[in-house]
C-alpha cells in the first residue's frame, strides 16, 4: 500500500514547522545538546544506500527530528531493568520476527497474527523462567537491510539493490532510494506499536502472556543511521515532563558506576525501538555504526560471525559497556553449524581474558546456516538451526556460562522458506517463499525450535545449579 504511492509532503511540511512550537522539539533544543552533535558522519559508513537528492534527504531528516519518538524512554528503561535481571540472575530473552518487515504487511490483523505467534513462543519459555522472560519483536522498525552489493543487474540494466522498504521498494521500478520513505517508516512503526498495545489489551491475548502493554518490546538493526540519528530523543526531558516518574530514580541506581552520566542532557536514547543492534556487516569498531550505537542509553546488541577475533570482542565491550552494566550489551553469535569449532575456540579465549560476564550471550542459529537450494531459493534447514543451538548451549554450559537469549526469524504465515528435511528442499519455491529477504521459520517450525530450546534451558538450569552447589560445598 504505502510502497506503491510516494506521498506529497510539501503541504504537510509548510505548516509542520508552525505547529511545532514546543521547546521539546525545537531545533534550538537539539543543537544546544552535545549529544546531538556526536557524529558518526565522520566515520566510515559501510553498505549505505546512495540518495541522489541531497535536499530531500536533509528535509526528511529534519521532519524526523520534529516527529514524536516511537517508543518511550520509560519503556526503554523497563527493558533495560528486565535484561539486567536476566543477566545478573536468571531468565531469557527472545528476539523474533521478520528478516525484513514490509510497509504493506503491517495491518492490525497482520500485527495481531505475529503477536499471537510470539506470545505462544513466549509462554513456552516462560514455563522455565516464570516472569523472567522478555520478548522483543523484530518489528515496528525492521525495515532496513544492509547490502554487500549496492547495485544488481536486472535484464541488462543496473538497478539499486533492495535496502528494505524504508529505503526503496522491492519491485525493480521502485529501486531508487527515496528518503521520504523514512517518514513513512516512522508512521508505520508508530501504528505497529499501537497495534502491539491493542493486542496486549485485547481478548486475542487470551493467555495474558504479555501482562500489559509494556511487557512486549521492539527491536531492529540500527542500520539506516540518518533515520536512527534523527529519532534520538532526550530521556531526561521526557522524565521532566513526568516529575513523579520513578523510572528516573531506577535509572540512576543502575548507572551509579557510570560517572559520566550526571546531567539530564546525557540521557540520550534511540526512540526508534527499545533495543537496537549493529549487524555483522557494519560492526567494525572504528566505523560509523559502532560510533553511533555506543552513545545511546538503550540496551544494545552486536551480531558476531566466525570472522571475529577475541580482541575485537574486547574492543566492543570497552566501547559499548565500559562500566560493565548488567543487561546493557548483548553479543548475538551467528556462526553457523559448521563453524562451531571456531566458536568453541573463541569462547575459551573470551574466558581466558575474563570477559565472559561483560555481556549477555545470545544465540542466532539462523544467519550462519543460510544456503542456496538447487532451485535457486535461499533456505535454511531446521535441523541445522536446532543443532547449532544445541552446540551453543553445550559449549557455554561447559564454562558455566548461561545462554541468555535466542534470535530467530519467524512468521505466522503458512510459508515454507526454511526446510525441515533434505528431501523437502524443492518445496521452497515461488508458492511458499514470501520473505523480502532471508527465509523465516513458519509457525510449526518455530514451535519445533522453541521446544528444543525449552529442553536445553531445562538442562542448563540443572547443570548451572549443580555447579553452583558444588562450589558452595
Ligand atoms: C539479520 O539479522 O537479518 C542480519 C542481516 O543479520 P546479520 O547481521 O547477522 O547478517
Ligand atoms: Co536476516
Amino acid at each position: 500500500m504505502y510502497s506503491e504511492n510516494p506521498i506529497n509532503y510539501s503541504a504537510q511540511k509548510s505548516n509542520l514547522k508552525d505547529k511545532i512550537s514546543s521547546p521539546l522539539f525545537s531545533e534550538m533544543t537539539f543543537s544546544k545538546h552535545s549529544w546531538m552533535n556526536f557524529s558518526w558522519r565522520k566515520h566510515t559508513l559501510n553498505q549505505m544506500p546512495r540518495y541522489k537528492d541531497a535536499d530531500s534527504l536533509e528535509k526528511s531528516e529534519r521532519i524526523l527530528r520534529y516527529l514524536p519518538g516511537i517508543v518511550s524512554y520509560k519503556g526503554v528503561q523497563r527493558l533495560k531493568e528486565k535484561l539486567a535481571y536476566i543477566h545478573e540472575y536468571e531468565g531469557f530473552a527472545l528476539q523474533i520476527g521478520d528478516c525484513a518487515e514490509l510497509f504493506n504487511q503491517s495491518s492490525r490483523q497482520q500485527i495481531f497474527q505475529k503477536m499471537s505467534l510470539f506470545s505462544e513462543l513466549h509462554s513456552m519459555v516462560n514455563k522455565i523462567y516464570p516472569s523472567n522472560v522478555v520478548s522483543m519483536g523484530r518489528m515496528a522498525g525492521q525495515f532496513a537491510k544492509p547490502r554487500s552489493l549496492i547495485t544488481e543487474d536486472h535484464h541488462g540494466t543496473t538497478i539499486s539493490s533492495y535496502f528494505g522498504d524504508i529505503v526503496n521498494g522491492l519491485k525493480p521500478e521502485d529501486r531508487e532510494p527515496n528518503s521520504e520513505r523514512m517518514i513513512i517508516g516512522h508512521g508505520v512503526s508508530c501504528e505497529t506499536v499501537n497495534n502491539i498495545k491493542l493486542f496486549c489489551h485485547s481478548s486475542s491475548n487470551l493467555s495474558q502472556t504479555f501482562e500489559y502493554a509494556e511487557d512486549f518490546f521492539t527491536c531492529h538493526e540500527a542500520y539506516l543511521l540518518p533515520y536512527e540519528q534523527n529519532l534520538l530523543r532526550n530521556g531526561g526531558q521526557e522524565s521532566e515532563l513526568h516529575p513523579n516518574n520513578s523510572s528516573q530514580k531506577k535509572y540512576h541506581s543502575y548507572t551509579t558506576s557510570n560517572a559520566d552520566i550526571d546531567t539530564k542532557e546525557d540521557l540520550v536514547y534511540a526512540s526508534s525501538a527499545h533495543f537496537l543492534w549493529v549487524g555483522e556487516r557494519t560492526r567494525k569498531i572504528a566505523d560509523a555504526h559502532m560510533a553511533f550505537i555506543r552513545h545511546i542509553d538503550n540496551p544494545i546488541g552486536v551480531k558476531i560471525s566466525s570472522a571475529v577475533t577475541v580482541d575485537e570482542i574486547d574492543a566492543i565491550i570497552a566501547s559499548c559497556n565500559p562500566s560493565g552494566e548488567f543487561g546493557k550489551l548483548s553479543l548475538i553469535f551467528r556462526f553457523g553449524k559448521s563453524k562451531m569449532a571456531a566458536f568453541k575456540k573463541l569462547v575459551s579465549e573470551i574466558v581466558a581474558k575474563g570477559l565472559q560476564n561483560d555481556f549477555m550471550w545470545m544465540c542466532d542459529p539462523m544467519h550462519g546456516n543460510t544456503y542456496t537450494a538447487s532451485n535457486g531459493f535461499k533456505t535454511r534447514k531446521v535441523e541445522d538451526i536446532t543443532d547449532e543451538m544445541e552446540m551453543f548451549f553445550s559449549i557455554l554450559n561447559h564454562y558455566n556460562i548461561p545462554v541468555s537469549g535466542l534470535h530467530l526469524e519467524a512468521s505466522p504465515l503458512t510459508v515454507y522458506e526454511c526446510c525441515s528435511k533434505n528431501d523437502l528442499e524443492f518445496a521452497v519455491n515461488d508458492l511458499t517463499f514470501f520473505s523480502a529477504c532471508d527465509p523465516r521459520l513458519n509457525q510449526n517450525q518455530s514451535i519445533q525450535v522453541v521446544l528444543k530450546l525449552v529442553e536445553l534451558l531445562s538442562a542448563q538450569k540443572i547443570i548451572l545449579n549443580s555447579k553452583k552447589l558444588k562450589n558452595i560445598v
